[in-house]
């Protein structure tokens, strides 16, 4: 890949490239919809990802082109998105490190991706922290790579307008080889954890929906969680949904008039405290309860959060079915997207034939099933080829 777009960057600049990055997407384990309720996460960087090449030029301004797409942006710096087009994230960003950058500098920017868009492997946060990492090298900026997921969620909050948590970006900016890491989304810390399923193989099942309403319904969410939080701030002071213990929660039962809000905040406190039992298990090499753990939190995201759908649910009821699969759930957002899946190595391909073949029948397409490999977070790739 990236040999590739070093050519077609000098063929079309008519000069190489000076720095080039990767940056990984992301699936998450467990934890889904607590970021932004200060929750624990357990997300991991995969091999799919991002890349960028890029060099200085004279004309002052930003040329941005990425493989595969046919829009391109040449001009200066944007204040606000323009329609949907993918070249918003990285002008995002630019947008968002103006003031630090303070040049009167332009660059050629070229990206190129393998991980499917939209499917809920962070293809966004994944342009957006290569973009930051690239600007603080480029632009000699000091930065940890905390600090520059904040940034990339900022591009997000604010420029791109989906008021997602810190899960994504802080993933894809800190993956590490083998490693889950535990995410801790209201101090926005994190562990690594060693994850080993022995026999079984972690496997991702994008459904290949076509992509609709995910940030509208997405921002829904969001609202309704604080609306819970505030319903329950008359009487608690805490700042966040995740500070409840389950039990603590359903306490406060009364508090709620309206139904609606109360099971979406049920479904973040047994989500965090799942989390906690998922560590536990990884702790105690229990694959068969980390499985089990995956097919319960599927359920509360089917049912008490409402943001998976039929082609989720198809994959999952598949699993379940499936005896040498002890574990699957959504990853991400939601509304269609991919999902996880733990399978034992061995039954791997008829696992693949058998659920593509039922899923097809279901939902009218194809989905795809790949084996997920858990990889290194953004950094400076070698441009000499
Ligand atoms: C998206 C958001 C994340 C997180 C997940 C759901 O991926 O970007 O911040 O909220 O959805 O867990």
């Amino acid at each position: 890949m990236l040999q590739k777009l070093v050519e077609q960057y000098t063929q079309k600049y008519k000069h190489k490239p000076t720095h080039a990055f990767f940056c990984p997407g992301r699936i998450n384990l467990i934890g889904e919809h607590i970021d932004y309720n200060g929750g624990e996460v357990l997300p991991a960087a995969i091999s799919l990802g991002t890349w960028l090449v890029v060099a200085f030029n004279e004309d002052r301004l930003y040329h941005l082109d990425a493989l595969g797409f046919e829009e391109t942006y040449s001009g200066g710096l944007l204040s606000k998105k323009r329609n949907n087009h993918w070249y918003n994230y990285p002008l995002g960003v630019f947008h968002i490190l103006q003031q630090e950058i303070k040049t009167v500098q332009g660059c050629n920017m070229m990206f190129a991706g393998n991980l499917p868009l939209g499917s809920g492997l962070s293809s966004s946060a994944s342009i957006e922290v290569l973009t930051v990492y690239a600007l603080c090298t480029l632009f000699k900026l000091d930065k940890s790579r905390k600090e520059m997921a904040i940034l990339a969620r900022k591009v997000e909050n604010e420029f791109i307008g989906v008021n997602c948590g810190i899960m994504d970006q802080y993933a894809v900016a800190n993956g590490k080889k083998g490693y889950a890491m535990l995410l801790n989304c209201a101090t926005i810390e994190h562990e690594n954890i060693p994850v080993s399923f022995g026999n079984y193989q972690l496997v991702i099942i994008n459904t290949n929906k076509p992509r609709k309403l995910v940030e509208s319904k997405y921002n829904e969410r969001y609202s309704e969680c604080m609306d819970a939080l505030n319903h329950l701030q008359k009487t608690l002071p805490i700042k966040h949904l995740c500070a409840l213990s389950p039990a603590a929660y359903r306490a406060f039962a009364p508090v709620f008039e309206k139904e609606l809000f109360w099971q979406r905040g049920l479904h973040v406190v047994e989500e965090n405290e799942r989390v906690k039992q998922a560590i536990t298990c990884l702790s105690k090499e229990d694959v068969l309860g980390f499985g089990a753990l995956l097919f319960q939190s599927h359920e509360s995201l089917q049912n008490l959060y409402e943001v998976s759908g039929v082609e989720l649910d198809t994959i999952v009821a598949f699993c379940k079915t499936y005896t040498k699969c002890i574990g699957a759930r959504m990853t991400g957002a939601g509304f269609g997207g991919c999902a996880i899946a733990l399978v034992h190595e061995h039954h791997f391909e008829d696992f693949a034939v058998e659920l593509m073949m039922h899923y097809k029948s279901v939902i009218g397409y194809a989905c795809g099933v790949y084996k997920a490999t858990i990889s290194d977070g953004v950094m400076e790739m070698d441009i000499e080829i």
